[in-house]
């Protein structure tokens, strides 16, 4: 019998900012109404699975991350009851909804925090949270909003004591130590479970525990809890994603994906990498974190994003080498002030100098290496950012449906709108929409349709083995994915160049070779496989006879 492959391997996830996307009321915020009104867009686009940042009731001081019921949907987003019909109606078009799940801390407003500040020192109530008589405690974990905090601790008058927040001081860290905690969160898990949905999306993962002399980062007693959270997945009898966000380079990420702990992670070192390639047009350490990243996790379990909702993390050299941080500063766009954090704060296309060839070599890099390709909203359209806005708010502006006042996104009137809508040259919403670019068959977003369409025919790029190739050109990276029936070879140019090379392709001799996307024939496979890539060129041809006619299934 075949094995069963679980929705997840290799799909591809379409992440939004529910209050970005779409206005249902009319009250210049997106709301789930609104949303379910744009899920036959999603399916038209082809994508499988959609992952909602937080949804749940919070004083919005840290995007929804800082939550203050963890069992409840935003008001201004709608009800549990309107969450049920979305989920009802994205599950009758086939499309899977993934939620955040924020483990690590809550809102400062959350009741847990209040009643821990006016507990007793050492009761259960107050050691919800991790508290402190100084601030030095934990002295090796870095600060990771260093834009916004110059500490992890912030002293609290009514408790008398110093709590501990990896995050923004509004953000305490719960106290995973107590066993209180560990089942309230579980019982999260299990509620929205209970309600239907097919994944989670675990925020800040690495930090649940803290160490002394550490940096307190995916410490043992962490992944002993994850291990928990796995096991009340697995209890529910459905497949179900837990994927991690760990900022992390790949060695570090590897570890959530072991030992049955969690069925995905985000390669934010590929990320980078693959920025890094187009800003310098060579590919040697891509290759390197492909190789590193399939030998310690081999299959479609890292998920691929360009971009999110958060700055592009790099790190201080950490994450990954200080050359590649330099590489990607002197070579893609950051304009004035775009550097927060540890990372770049701009979307996809202005980061890429607004250059088209190179936004769609990296995507369908991401459509075909082994994983789950990512898409953040509004990239599928090349939309641009709004500088100058607080925090990571130029990266969440509303989604672009349509030259209509506020893009389509909202009737209400503009100063209402949960964030400016871009009018920013060269993004402007009248042009960079839905609408019009569905009516122009070369624009961007019908190419990301031809791409999945193509994709969902080549099961090869989902599933399929990974297999990279030698090439002779630096700008090229060439790769082979295949099942037992197809093989799909892959070449990608990240330079700003023009490649032609040859590949070895003497193990497939005699064999004939078709271009997917465009079903063009070349030359039988032999030996001196001769290419030419354009600047940013890529392509994916079929080796040998496949099972089923790409064409006749468009
Ligand atoms: C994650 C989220 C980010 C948030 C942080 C704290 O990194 O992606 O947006 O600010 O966690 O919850």
């Amino acid at each position: 019998m075949a094995e069963k492959v679980s929705w997840w391997k290799g799909a591809v996830i379409y992440q939004l900012i529910p209050r970005s996307y779409s206005d249902g009321d009319g009250d210049g915020i997106g709301d789930l109404n609104g949303l379910l009104s744009r899920l036959s867009y999603l399916r038209w686009l082809g994508v499988e699975a959609v992952w909602l940042t937080p949804i749940y009731p919070s004083p919005l001081m840290d995007g929804g991350y800082d939550i203050t019921d963890f069992k409840n949907i935003h008001p201004e987003l709608g009800d549990l009851a309107s969450f049920h019909r979305f989920l009802t109606a994205a599950h009758d078009l086939g499309l899977k909804v993934i939620l955040d799940l924020v483990l690590n801390h809550t809102s400062f407003l959350h009741p847990w925090f209040q009643r821990a500040r006016w507990a007793p020192r050492g009761s259960l109530e107050r050691n919800v949270y991790v508290w402190s008589d100084d601030d030095k405690k934990y002295g090796k974990a870095p600060v990771l909003f260093r834009n916004f905090e110059s500490s992890n601790w912030e002293w609290d008058e009514v408790a008398g004591q110093y709590y501990f927040h990896r995050f923004l001081r509004n953000q305490p860290d719960l106290n995973y130590e107590n066993p209180w905690v560990q089942d309230q969160m579980l019982e999260v898990v299990e509620f929205w479970l209970n309600k239907g949905i097919d994944g989670f999306r675990l925020d800040a993962v690495p930090f649940l525990f803290e160490a002394e002399g550490s940096r307190c980062e995916g410490l043992p007693e962490t992944h002993a809890f994850l291990r928990k959270v796995r096991k009340r997945v697995d209890s529910a009898g459905r497949d179900v994603l837990l994927l991690a966000e760990a900022i992390q380079p790949v060695a570090e990420s590897a570890p959530y994906l072991e030992d049955r702990e969690l069925h995905g992670a985000f390669n934010f070192a590929l990320t980078a990498n693959l920025f890094a390639s187009i800003a310098t047009g060579t590919t040697s350490n891509l290759r390197k974190c492909l190789e590193e990243s399939q030998s310690l996790i081999p299959g479609s379990r890292w998920a691929m994003p360009l971009r999110n909702h958060d700055e592009l993390w790099l790190g201080d050299g950490h994450l990954v080498p200080q050359e590649i941080i330099q590489a990607i500063r002197a070579g893609l766009h950051q304009g004035h002030g775009h550097w927060l954090n540890w990372g770049i704060n701009r979307r996809l296309a202005p980061l890429l100098n607004g250059d088209p060839r190179a936004n769609r070599v990296l995507n369908a890099l991401i459509y075909s290496l082994p994983g789950m390709p990512c898409i953040y909203y509004g990239d599928e359209l090349g939309m641009g950012d709004w500088p100058g806005l607080r925090d990571r708010d130029p990266n969440r502006t509303p989604m672009a449906w349509s030259a209509q006042r506020n893009g389509g996104f909202s009737t209400a009137p503009e100063p209402l709108l949960v964030l400016p809508a871009i009018t920013s040259p060269g993004y402007d919403y009248r042009v960079v929409n839905v609408e019009v670019q569905k009516q122009l068959p070369g624009s961007l977003l019908n190419w990301h349709r031809r791409m999945l369409t193509c994709r969902r025919h080549l099961p090869a790029l989902r599933v399929g083995e990974f297999e990279l190739l030698e090439s002779s050109h630096t700008g090229v990276i060439t790769f082979v994915r295949s099942t037992k029936s197809m093989t799909v070879l892959v070449a990608a140019n990240l330079s700003g160049a023009g490649a032609s090379f040859y590949l070895n392709l003497d193990r497939w001799k005699g064999l004939r070779t078709r271009e997917a996307l465009w079903g063009c024939e070349y030359p039988l496979a032999n030996k001196n496989w001769f290419v030419y890539l354009p600047s940013y060129g890529f392509g994916w041809w079929l080796i040998g006879e496949v099972e089923e006619s790409i064409k006749d299934n468009q």
